[in-house]
Formats: C-alpha cells, structure tokens, sequence
C-alpha cells in the first residue's frame, strides 16, 4: 500500500485541475499580452482565474497579483512595502525568516501552543514597521490570531501581511473582514500545479516591484504569465472553496484519529494546539526516537511522512518551530508530522496506524536515547 501523508509539503494535482489546465499547453498557448486571437484567449484564462481567486477570499480582482509561488510572494510582500522595521514571528516558514533577517526586525516568541504574544507584538512596533504574522503554521498546524493581530495592527497605522499558504483552502478566509492589507498563496498545497502563487494587496497599497520588465502584473510583477499554471491554480481555488466543508469534515475524522491513536503510544506528545490548529496537521513527538530514522522506517512501507518541514528536513538542526515552542532538541527531533489531503481514505489511515507504533517501538529497542 502507499500512502502519501505529506500534503504539507505538496499535493497531487487533482485531475480536474489537470484537464482545465491542458488546452493552455496545446492550443490556447498564446502570450496573454498579444493582441491576437491565441493572446486573447490565454487572457481569458488569465483573468477568470484571477475572478476565481479574488471571489475565494472577498477581494477585488484588480488585487491579485500573480507570482510564482509562496515564497515569491512573501518575498514580494516584505520588500515591496518596507519602510525601515519588521515585526514577525519565531514560527514563520523560511521564505519570512530569512528575508526578515537581511532587514532591521524583531522576532516575536510564541506559547508551548504556537500562538504569537501579542502584547510583545503590540510593543514592538514603531511608526516604520510593518508586520507579517503566517495564518496557520506548516508544521504544527497553529492557527494565529489573525483577527487581534489585524485591529492592533490598524490602531497603530501599519501595514499588515499574512502568509496564508498553508490555511488557504482549508479555512474561510474573507481578507476585507479581516483587514488584511498583503496575503500570501499559493497553487500547489491546495491540488493545484507547482510554481504558482499569488498576492493579494489591498487596493490602495503601493507595492515597489523586486522584478522589473515589462509591466505585467499591473508593474508590481513583470514576466509573461504561467498561463498553464494560473488557469490550473484558478480552478484549484475554486474547487477548494466548493469542496472545502465536505473536505474539512472528513479531513479532521482522520486528523483526530491518528492524534488519538498515536497518543495511546506511551511518552508520546502533541505538537501545536488540540483544537485550534489545520484540519490536516498531525504532529506528534515519540521520546527516545529519531524522526529521520522513522520516516525511513515508514517510506519501507509505503508510508510518506516528514519530521520537521519538508524544506528543512534534509538539515540536521532541530526544527526552529518545535524548539520555539519550547521543545528540547531530542523531543524535536522525535517528531512526526503527518499532513493529510483530499485523496488520502480512512483505510488508509487505518493501516498507518498499524505500521507507526511498530516502528516506534523497534526504534525504541535500539535506542541510544533511552
Ligand atoms: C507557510 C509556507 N509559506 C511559504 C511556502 C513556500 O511556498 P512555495 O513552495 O509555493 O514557494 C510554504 C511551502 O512549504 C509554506 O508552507
């Protein structure tokens, strides 16, 4: 059996994104900038998916701004607005953190939970910041205070962006209740194709461009369009606002399965909050284990899993989320994270759950730690 429990990292592309994106390879492959026939089409794909995307969070479509995936935008986000001082958070993916780091920041701690302090939020800022706090966390699967942070951020007059990569799709997201100014997104965590993403700014917000050519994008992001990409991550939002009820329902069934189950497994501990967190997320830390040895141990039979972030997985150093969170190194490094996806069955999850405490307690046998 394989079973693919790492939606985290990416997704499968649903056929039924895969085959609205095909004719935009073969015979509607025209530059959506010329003015002939083969161009007006491919605008039309273009701007439909652009409707599909703004309708999916209550914006304007005139406040998309195609990129070509989530770490672009959140890189677009930050250095396009500003203005001397970030604020963000201990807990962000890298493509935050590292651009943070070049600029003139402050790094807000989180709870055992993952939630940002938001009284050191407040203090943090000056007349210069700008803040980026992510809407739900890749790993743990925390889902931050968007709303208190977004009315903190208004009352002292700045602006405010969200990486919402890993929550779009799986939680309502309506950026005009929210007073959300920059939003990140991105096509392949929600079944749709690699390579594309998006920014949402709100109208108004002037935002300077990092790559200049041509003026696509309305100047804030030159390059002709991924059309194929586009057409393909417009009809993935659209599926995953259609389906995301019916979705969460059955995706949070197996969530807490697994997170029962496994916790039946003796010195085995949760990471992130019990309730507050992705309908997807499972991440659980075994005592005495090492994660890499376990996710070998289940890629042996057919189980795909990560330990940490896919993008840091190949490190050695402990996850900078789980030791924010205030795990030991150790504890860190015994974690599991499962993320689960719109095609993954119940079955599935059953003979996991049968294969991950033999392997927990073979690793156990042999363990150094113990
Ligand atoms: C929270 C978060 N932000 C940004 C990214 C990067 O997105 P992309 O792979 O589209 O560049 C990821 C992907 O792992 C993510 O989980």
């Amino acid at each position: 059996m394989k079973v693919y429990l790492d939606n985290g990292a990416t997704t499968r592309v649903d056929p039924r994104v895969l085959k609205e994106m095909l004719p935009y390879f073969t015979t509607k492959f025209g530059n959506a900038s010329s003015l002939h026939q083969f161009g007006q089409e491919a605008k039309e794909g273009l701007e439909k998916a652009r409707k599909q995307i703004a309708n999916s969070i209550g914006a304007k479509p005139s406040e998309i701004i195609f990129t070509s995936g989530g770490t672009e935008s959140d890189n677009l986000a930050i250095h396009g607005v500003y203005k001397g001082h970030i604020i963000t958070s201990t807990i962000e993916h890298p493509a935050i953190l590292n651009v943070c780091k070049h600029l003139n920041h402050s790094i807000i701690p989180v709870n055992e939970y993952g939630f940002i302090n938001l009284e050191k939020f407040e203090k943090a800022i000056n007349s210069q910041s700008m803040a980026t706090v992510m809407f739900a966390n890749n790993e743990i699967g925390t889902i931050e205070p968007i709303k208190r942070l977004t009315e903190i951020c208004t009352s002292k007059g700045i602006l405010f962006h969200t990486d919402a990569v890993q929550a779009f799709g799986k939680i309502p997201i309506d950026v005009k209740k929210l007073n959300i100014d920059l939003m990140t997104l991105s096509s392949h965590k929600i079944y749709g194709p690699k390579g594309v993403g998006a920014l949402y700014v709100k109208e108004g917000t002037s935002v300077k461009p990092m790559l200049r050519g041509g003026g696509h994008e309305k100047n804030i992001r030159s390059g002709t369009e991924n059309i194929p990409g586009i057409v393909g991550f417009g009809k993935a939002t659209e599926l995953a606002v259609k389906d995301m009820k019916k979705d969460n329902v059955k995706l949070i069934k197996m969530r807490d399965k697994i997170i029962k189950n496994l916790l039946e497994v003796p010195n085995s501990m949760l990471n992130g909050h019990p309730r507050d967190r992705l309908s997807n997320n499972v991440n659980i830390s075994f005592d005495f284990i090492e994660g890499e040895a376990l996710i070998l141990h289940l890629d042996t039979r057919g189980i795909s899993a990560s330990t940490g972030s896919a993008c840091s997985s190949k490190k050695l150093e402990p996850s900078h989320v789980l030791t924010a969170i205030g795990l030991r190194p150790e504890q860190a490094h015994g974690s599991l994270r499962m993320t689960l996806g719109r095609f993954n069955t119940m079955n599935e999850i059953d003979y996991t759950l049968k294969i991950v405490p033999q392997i927990v307690e073979k690793l156990r046998k042999i363990s150094p730690f113990r």
